[in-house]
């Protein structure tokens, strides 16, 4: 079976998966192909609806944000959609992972209705608890420990053996986490205050701390942050990963006017450990 993964990870969570899921696949005989969104929307050369095409399966793996996909997963699924034309070909069926910090609500069922679109069925859906990667000064919790993430990365392999099988065994397997409940709630998040897709509007580098040493602006997945005479500017661009927020080695990058704490913590572990691969 020849399987697409596309996928977008801000801090790395999603990443780990998705590797961890192409290893698996490809001891049980799959043909597994890894594709970064971000990168597939910013190269000039390859043609999406190409890559999307080239798969009997397909699969999606985001970061649930606001029990919702994260900006960037529609505007890619728009693009496949306006290159492969109202006349698919390719991929018949599709998975959705997606990673979060403990609450999905149906957040990995957001992009059924885009995938149809596509001619293309969801069959297999899963959430996976790995660690918050916001320790934002506004809210209480930061992202977990090494150590707890560790733990969790070690029960996430067994439960994604089973639905590696799944998707190989062409069985159907849609998990909202909570059943209805977790449909309500996620519904609630999504219609509740948002600073979703507003979260460009409320960074700043904070004068002081900040170097000027541009690794955010290197690393932002979607070039959303330039550099002016004024300081650093973030666009609408943005897709609320937070990459730049927990990177910067200054810790200056504040959200809504406020600083990191010396409480908070950067979840900076896949960072330490190759990612984002180049
Ligand atoms: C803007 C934003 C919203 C988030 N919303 C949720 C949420 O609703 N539920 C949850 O469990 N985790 C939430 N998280 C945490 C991420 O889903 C989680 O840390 C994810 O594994 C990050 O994956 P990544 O490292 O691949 O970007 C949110 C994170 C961000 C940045
Ligand atoms: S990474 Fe931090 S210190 Fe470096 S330019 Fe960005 S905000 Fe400033
Ligand atoms: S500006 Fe920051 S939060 Fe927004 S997409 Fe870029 S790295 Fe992610």
């Amino acid at each position: 079976m020849k399987i697409g993964l596309f996928y977008f990870s801000g801090t790395g969570n999603t990443w780990w998966l998705c590797e961890r899921f192409k290893e698996m696949a490809e001891t049980k005989g799959a043909e597994v192909s890894l594709h970064a969104i971000d990168e597939l929307m910013a190269s000039n050369t390859a043609s999406i609806a190409d890559v999307w095409a080239d798969n009997e399966v397909v699969g999606l793996a985001y970061p649930v944000h606001s029990s919702d996909a994260p900006p960037i997963l529609y505007r890619f699924l728009e693009k496949v959609r306006m290159e492969v034309g109202d006349h698919p070909s390719g991929p018949k069926e599709a998975f959705v992972l997606t990673t979060m910090q403990s609450f999905s609500g149906d957040g990995a069922l957001m992009l059924r209705e885009g995938l149809e679109s596509l001619g293309v069925e969801l069959k297999v859906s899963k959430d996976f608890r790995m660690s918050a990667n916001t320790g934002v000064p506004i809210l209480t919790f930061n992202p977990s420990k090494d150590q707890v993430l560790e733990e969790q990365m070690v029960k996430n392999l067994e439960v994604l053996e089973e639905i590696v099988d799944h998707i190989l065994a062409g069985r159907r397997m849609l998990k909202v986490q909570y059943g209805e409940f977790g449909r309500f709630h996620g519904w609630l998040q999504r219609v509740g205050p948002k600073w979703k897709d507003r979260t460009w509007r409320y960074f700043a580098a904070h004068p002081d701390r900040c170097t000027r040493c541009l690794i955010c602006v290197e690393q932002c997945p979607v070039g959303a942050i330039s550099v002016t005479d004024e300081g650093l500017v973030w666009d609408r661009s943005c897709t609320d990963c937070f990459r730049c927020y927990n990177f910067c080695p200054e810790r200056a990058i504040t959200v809504k006017g406020l600083a990191m704490g010396r409480r908070q913590r950067q979840h900076t572990y896949f960072r330490d450990r190759g990612f984002p691969p180049r």
